[in-house]
């Protein structure tokens, strides 16, 4: 496989995760890096081209962030998208300006593709998504005018001498009709590049170099049974067999016959060669919960309980040289406007152990998306139900039952979510909610079954869609399911003579309830 690889520079904008995706997605690796990167360090790494994101900022406002000058003079082609596109101008000698009126959403874009690389293909008149107020005014000298809408003249530019393009538009958005071509040409017309980055030949180099790095040394991994954790644990395994140790605690907050499962996989009957310990914690943590009530005060204590019990396991295997951490892309992104990376810990509910001797970290999955790891997963042979389980929160069920945490409790709502999970899988509804579960409210309430009056709890039942689980929406499930789902939860669950749904979008809800 070539090198070949784009860098993306970031200035802040809201879309460059998904710049990096395009570009993945049309077979060329992809990373996304701040805009502070020196260009010596861009120059030695040598990507075939260079992405500058859109971003919220003036190029001549007094929060201006610009790139080192000597960045359009490395000969390697750049891509300029909004903030970018201005930046590129401001910097060559164009000029910017706030435009007479800002554009934003679907806007038809004219386009002169006559010679131009970047527009090859792309229709005189096509839809884009916009989003700026300021625009273009004046073309940096050396560049053409590729495309311009009612309100911006230039709304693309290039010098293919200098191999420097730029466009207003958001053509990675898929508003934009004909963005994923534009992209493409700057990655196949402009950059040369072959496009032959796979997700097939990831699992083989990585298990390649997982074996270079640990020898023959031990690692250890934490495997909460959730996606990113499983597949990290498996390449591990692949990778270095028995040298690796798996500790699965069971905190006694998951979701039903879920450490059944994880221990039929990962454990001694299972496919893979690897050793692994199961904690059974439950009681210990039943024990701590006693009497909380307050939400933070149960996901710090179910944190804190975690590290302790993963830590006595570890004391017990001995030193380690490395523990493996299922950090994927999105977490170890480096904002260019932000603060420094945001590293989730391993079991993202209370940071890595203090007491535990090793010598590194290994993040197997760090420079891959979400679903890129689940092509992983799918490759590597795990389970389709492992690999595409929803959304789980690390403190599990502790933090889906309002009030204090119950055995008795954590049973309701075990039960009632297998119910729920179960009813909308039959309705094949499975794949279009991204994250549907049962929660357990704190109220109990009149009710009659039969002759006897009951005073039972209230399950509610959460559905929702988003894309990014920053927002979402709660789910339109059709009546007949919920109507169903009611009934089997009545009649299956003792304790509950209630099920309500939660039709609360977000914000101003969360997904989860707690
Ligand atoms: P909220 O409830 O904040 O959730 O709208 C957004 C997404 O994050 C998940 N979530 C967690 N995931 N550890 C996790 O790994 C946690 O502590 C945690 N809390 C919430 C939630 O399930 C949803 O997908």
């Amino acid at each position: 496989m070539s090198k070949e690889k784009i860098f993306v520079l970031d200035f802040g904008g809201q879309y460059n995760q998904l710049i990096a995706r395009r570009v993945r997605d049309n077979g060329v690796y992809c990373e996304i890096h701040s805009y502070k990167m020196p260009v010596e360090e861009i120059q030695s790494a040598a990507p075939s081209g260079i992405i500058l994101t859109g971003g919220p900022n003036s190029v001549y406002g007094e929060e201006a962030i610009l790139a080192d000058p000597k960045l359009f003079e490395l000969g390697i082609p750049i891509l300029g998208i909004c903030y970018g596109a201005q930046l590129m101008a401001h910097m060559l000698g164009g000029r910017v300006e706030t435009a007479p009126t800002s554009e934003y959403g679907k806007t038809e874009m004219n386009v002169i593709s006559g010679s131009s690389k970047l527009m090859k293909n792309v229709p005189e008149k096509t839809i884009v998504w916009m989003s700026h107020t300021d625009y273009i005014s004046k073309l940096p000298s050396g560049f053409n005018k590729i495309a311009s809408t009612e309100v911006c003249p230039i709304a693309a530019m290039e010098d293919n001498d200098r191999r420097l393009y730029a466009i207003q538009c958001h053509p990675e958005v898929t508003h934009s009709v004909d963005g994923d071509k534009i992209l493409r040409n700057f990655l196949y017309e402009v950059c040369e590049c072959k496009g032959d980055w796979q997700m097939s030949s990831f699992a083989g180099k990585a298990i390649e170099s997982i074996k270079k790095t640990v020898g023959d040394g031990k690692a250890l991994c934490a495997l909460s049974g959730g996606v990113d954790s499983s597949v990290a644990a498996v390449l591990m395994s692949k990778a270095i067999g028995k040298q690796l140790t798996c500790v699965f605690v069971d905190h006694g907050l998951l979701r039903k016959n879920e450490a059944e499962q994880v221990s039929e996989i990962f454990g001694p009957s299972g496919a893979y060669d690897l050793n692994f310990i199961k904690v059974d914690a439950k009681e210990r943590f039943y024990e701590k919960l006693k009497g909380v009530t307050d939400p933070e005060t149960k996901r710090k204590i179910i944190g804190e309980e975690f590290i302790r019990v993963f830590e006595e396991e570890a004391k017990k295997i001995g030193s380690v040289d490395y523990m493996v951490q299922g950090t994927i892309y999105p977490d170890v992104i480096e904002s260019g406007v932000g603060p420094s990376a945001v590293i989730k810990s391993h079991h993202n509910v209370g940071g890595l152990p203090d007491h535990v001797d090793f010598k590194e970290i290994i993040e197997p999955l760090r420079d891959l998306f979400k679903d890129e790891v689940r092509k992983v997963g799918l490759e590597l042979g795990i389970p389709e139900e492992l690999v595409f389980r929803q959304p789980f929160p690390g403190p599990g069920l502790g933090i889906r039952i309002i009030g204090e945490v119950t055995a008795e409790k954590v049973k309701i709502v075990q039960d009632a979510d297998a119910i729920f999970r179960e009813e909308v899988a039959k309705a094949g509804l499975n794949y279009d909610i991204n994250q549907y579960f049962a929660a357990l409210t704190n109220m109990r309430s009149v009710g009659v079954m039969g002759d006897f009056r009951t005073y039972d709890y209230a399950v509610v039942l959460r559905a929702v869609t988003t894309i990014d689980f920053m927002s979402a929406e709660a789910a339109q499930l059709p009546w007949e399911l919920l109507e169903k789902v009611m009934n089997r939860i009545i009649n299956e669950v003792d304790h509950v003579n209630r099920v309500l749904y939660d039709c609360t979008s977000k914000p101003p809800g969360t997904i989860e309830f707690e």
